[in-house]
């Protein structure tokens, strides 16, 4: 091909992809019009700094010591998190938390400031409501479902019903839950009388499936799911175990992820359209364990921030020390992994990587038509 021609087709190609971003509200390097995030603390952008009795919160130091303003945020780390990276690889802004965007002092309570998504996620949420007892305030998966029909009103009263229709279907939905659901299920003797684990995680299952049957009815087609990583081998639960990991919380995560993917496949089955990326976090997380190393960490089982045995006695406060280099911890505090870990997380599972994201990675279910 002569250079000339190789030209045309170049600029064809440019104006191709720039009138289709014009068309579907795409600027360049966007691979979708929005990210909509449900879940807990993994992906909790600021919401809980609105919940004023909430015990879920990170809105003090050391927390977000380094995050670009070097200031908390309410990510429960020391810099970026799981919702950053996933939007970074996206080409999208962090999606704002919905309660900073309908606080009274807010004024960007108006549908434009939804077009690229909102966070629902909030510290201490599960499937069930009951998780958020224990932190007497936090907004449970129900109530995030809730919060995203007002969000898609307003985007309807913005851009029509079919308008709405297009830009949420080909918008990501990011679910990131579940593992508080395993903590309060561990933590209650009367739970595990009521339900074998088999049992519970069914209920997880079958419950978080009439969530997203709500959403699907207003309009989302597409989902990302984070499965539960080992959450037995996190600094608060090794450190009730001479360092070692819990193996039944370990495997009751285990059985969840199997029961969700099963509750995928048949949702998938009965809706015909939707797509989803599972991404495997127990996968990678054991990977990054039996070979930290080779990922450039040295300390897998201790917090960086916090007080005690592993760190793990008292959580990321103020008074707690803290480790220098954050980038060769995996966890952040007694229960969550550091920036670094979260974005080797998202750097593994996001592309390419069949064993750690399926059906389709992230990149694959963007670009699905919807
Ligand atoms: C806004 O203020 C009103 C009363 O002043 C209160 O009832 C309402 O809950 C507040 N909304 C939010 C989101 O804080
Ligand atoms: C914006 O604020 C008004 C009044 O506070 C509320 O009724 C409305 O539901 C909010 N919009 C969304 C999308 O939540
Ligand atoms: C505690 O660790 C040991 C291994 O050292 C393991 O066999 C045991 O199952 C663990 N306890 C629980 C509750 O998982």
């Amino acid at each position: 091909m002569k250079m000339a021609s190789v030209c045309v087709w170049a600029a064809r190609g440019f104006w191709v992809v720039f009138l289709l971003s014009l068309r579907f509200g795409c600027s360049a390097g966007q691979m979708v019009p929005a990210a909509f995030v449900l879940g807990d603390s993994l992906v909790d952008v600021g919401n809980n700094n609105y919940l004023p009795i909430s015990l879920a919160k990170a809105d003090f130091p050391h927390n977000g010591m380094d995050f670009p303003t070097k200031k908390p945020t309410g990510r429960f780390c020391n810099g970026k998190n799981t919702a950053d990276f996933l939007a970074e690889k996206l080409g999208l802004p962090t999606s704002p938390p919905y309660l900073a965007l309908v606080s009274n002092s807010s004024k960007s309570n108006s549908s434009s400031s939804f077009l690229t998504g909102v966070s629902f996620a909030s510290g201490g949420a599960g499937i069930f409501d009951g998780t958020t007892e224990k932190y007497k305030q936090s907004v449970p998966f129900s109530k995030q479902v809730e919060y995203y029909l007002a969000v898609h009103e307003s985007l309807v009263q913005h851009m029509g019903s079919s308008g709405a229709k297009k830009h949420v279907a080909k918008s990501l939905f990011i679910v990131v839950i579940g593992s508080n659901d395993i903590f309060s299920y561990s933590g209650s003797s009367d739970l595990r009388k009521q339900h074998t684990p088999q049992q519970y995680v069914d209920l997880m299952a079958s419950s978080l499936k009439d969530h997203l049957k709500r959403l699907h009815g207003y309009d989302a087609r597409k989902f990302v799911f984070v499965g539960l990583p080992p959450i037995g081998c996190c600094p608060s639960q090794r450190s009730q175990n001479k360092s070692a990991c819990n193996e039944d919380t370990n495997t009751w995560s285990r059985m969840y992820n199997t029961a969700l993917l099963a509750m995928l496949k048949g949702l998938k089955s009965e809706l015909n359209d939707i797509s989803y990326s599972y991404l495997d976090a127990y996968a990678v997380v054991q990977t990054l364990v039996q070979n930290p190393s080779a990922y450039g960490f040295t300390e897998v089982k201790a917090a960086c921030c916090g007080l005690g045995n592993l760190n793990a006695k008292v959580g990321c406060l103020p008074i707690s020390q803290y480790c220098p280099n954050r980038r060769d911890h995996v966890f952040w505090d007694l229960y969550h992994p550091t920036e670094a870990a979260a974005r080797l997380f998202i750097d593994k599972a996001f592309h390419g990587s069949p064993q750690y994201a399926y059906p389709m990675d992230v990149q694959q279910l963007a670009a699905v038509e919807a």
